[in-house]
């Protein structure tokens, strides 16, 4: 079976989600101490938390850190872990281009829109201010490209309400993929997808 490992950064909802139902998760691998990491260790996941910030990483400091450096560690655990496959989930880091020579078609990414719609961090906010009346999320592979869109996996269409903030929209989004990421990686594990099928 391959073991995967989930990377996250903030609330950690949707690794909570994937916890919950008892998937087998090898690695919780975070770019800073946040909620996420806190539920991976109290549900007792090998978990590693690697601070961009010990590369150089600050708020504005735009591609002026040592990008490339972090990727390299963050590739290291993942190897020394014998990971396989790699869950982003809510992971707000671009990691450098290198990590795709050891795990290209094999990371995966959700994304708080309808890709190709809306791509970058402000996926929910831009919706809500293009006035859509359905966005959604999609689970898809990621590559160099941010948010590429030529190998989406599975989506989920979901409705925008007039009365709608930021806020209750992305919640509502949140609530399908709390649903969606589980139930994939599940079909994953269990070797009916296979994500070999999704590339060229
Ligand atoms: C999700 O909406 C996901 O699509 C986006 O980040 C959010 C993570 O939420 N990439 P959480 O931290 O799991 O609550």
């Amino acid at each position: 079976m391959p073991r995967i490992a989930v990377l996250a950064s903030g609330s950690g909802s949707i690794l909570n989600a994937i916890l919950q139902e008892a998937l087998p998760v090898s690695l919780v691998l975070t770019d800073r101490p946040c909620t996420a990491a806190e539920i991976a260790i109290n549900a007792g996941v090998p978990t590693d938390i690697i601070k961009r910030t010990a590369f150089g990483y600050r708020k504005d400091s735009g591609d002026n850190w040592n990008r490339r450096a972090f990727t390299e560690a963050v590739h290291e655990s993942l190897v020394n872990n014998r990971i396989n496959i790699v869950a982003m989930a809510g992971f707000f880091t671009i990691l450098h281009p290198m990590i795709f020579e050891d795990f290209g078609g094999k990371i995966l990414n959700i994304h708080p829109s309808l890709l190709p719609a809306f791509k970058g961090a402000s996926a929910v906010r831009d919706a809500l201010a293009a006035g859509v009346q359905v966005t959604g999320t999609t689970i898809h592979l990621a590559t160099e490209t941010l948010d590429d869109h030529r190998y989406i996996i599975a989506q989920v269409k979901v409705a925008v309400h007039s009365t709608d903030t930021v806020e209750s929209l992305w919640e509502r989004i949140k609530v399908h993929e709390r649903l969606l990421y589980p139930a994939l990686l599940r079909q994953i594990l269990e070797g009916t997808i296979r994500l070999e099928d999704f590339r060229d």
